[in-house]
């Protein structure tokens, strides 16, 4: 079978993992990277959408997640744990399963989408709803697994989940043939655009492509510690994947933005839905809203004349718009009810 065996064995000259070690995939990324027309034409730009809920759980926290469970079940953990506003729960407790581990996942009460939860619950995690935010449920997460060898934490701060991450860039540049002028993605704890900086620069360092992206960062209004200068006490959002105040890779997002002559912004959850609610409805592509904020952002940059004419752009997209059925139905039109009637159908679809 000649099929795609996963990010590990695919990139096995990049992503180290402990020799001998049993790897743990589901075969996740080789994710498409999408042509957006309508969002070209709208910002004189040539853009692309790295679809990143195309992963197995639905996200692109499994590039980071089979490296991180491969790891701690090579070092003879028995459970993983992590604190997570959603997507990392539910990654963590697929890969758990996969290996036959036990998975644990702290997440903030009330404020993970339903679709996020339905995983971690299908999966077997066991899950506890945090009564604080998701740097509490951090915090927590944090000094469980320092004070329990057996349990590995596997949120971004764990430095080999990065190392998965960055094979998302080396994706782009290998499809692209170069790497693109400018790199929007949503920020939230800051692990992703860190991992995404890593990976053009490898592939620089190495000669694989002969210039850097900028790095186009966007956190949202309520949430958003890095644009602001100091962590927000009380994040607030209705991306809630990005509900964070206090990111834990905050020197990385600064270094992949300063390095690269980039940006980091806030944009509000109106732009966020208007993203959301165009990448849809325009280029066929329902992702959750945390995901929209990179393409909120290449909007707000392009109008405001930030965004370089003619430039070669990708948006990371990073979660499926399963995700987060709630707000779907919340922020779209409501479906029409019709009687068992074909006049009905048509005059509700106002065909004459
Ligand atoms: N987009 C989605 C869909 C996310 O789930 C996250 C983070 C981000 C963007 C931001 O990435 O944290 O690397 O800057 N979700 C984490 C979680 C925090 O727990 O699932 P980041």
């Amino acid at each position: 079978m000649n099929a795609w065996p996963g990010l590990i064995e695919a990139f096995a000259d990049r992503v180290a993992v402990p020799p001998g070690a049993r790897v743990i995939t589901l075969q996740e990324g080789n994710t498409p990277l999408l042509p957006a027309p309508a969002l070209s034409d709208r910002v004189g730009a040539q853009v692309y959408l790295k679809i990143e809920g195309a992963n197995p759980t639905g996200s692109f926290k499994d590039r980071g997640m089979t490296v991180a469970v491969t790891h701690a079940l090579a070092s003879g953990a028995r459970a993983v744990i992590c604190a997570s506003t959603g997507n990392t729960s539910a990654s963590a407790a697929a890969y758990a399963a996969r290996a036959g581990m036990t998975s644990a996942v702290l997440v903030p009460q009330g404020k993970i989408a339903s679709g996020k939860l339905a995983q971690a619950v299908a999966y077997g995690a066991r899950i506890l709803q945090v009564q604080g935010n998701f740097d509490d449920c951090l915090e927590l997460a944090r000094k469980t697994a320092a004070a329990h060898e057996e349990i590995a934490l596997v949120n971004s701060v764990n430095p080999v989940r990065i190392e998965g991450q960055k094979t998302a860039a080396f994706e782009i540049c290998d499809a692209l043939g170069r790497a693109p002028d400018v790199h929007c993605l949503p920020v939230g704890n800051a692990g992703n655009i860190t991992a995404y900086w890593k990976g053009y620069s490898e592939y620089h360092a190495d000669g694989v492509v002969d210039a850097l992206p900028r790095m186009f960062g966007f956190q949202a209004a309520g949430a958003a510690p890095l644009v602001l200068g100091h962590p927000v006490l009380h994040p607030d959002t209705i991306a809630t994947a990005i509900r964070i105040g206090a990111p834990a890779s905050w020197a990385g997002a600064i270094t992949a933005r300063d390095s690269s002559h980039g940006l980091i912004d806030a944009v509000t959850d109106e732009q966020i839905l208007d993203a959301y609610r165009l990448l849809a409805s325009s280029e066929g592509v329902f992702v959750e809203p945390a995901s929209a904020a990179s393409v909120a952002g290449l909007l707000a940059t392009a109008a405001d004349g930030r965004l370089p004419s003619d430039a070669l752009v990708v948006c990371t997209v990073t979660g499926h718009g399963l995700k987060d059925p709630d707000i779907a139905l919340r922020a779209m039109t409501e479906p029409v009810v019709v009687p068992v009637a074909a006049e009905a159908v048509a005059g509700a679809l106002d065909l004459r």
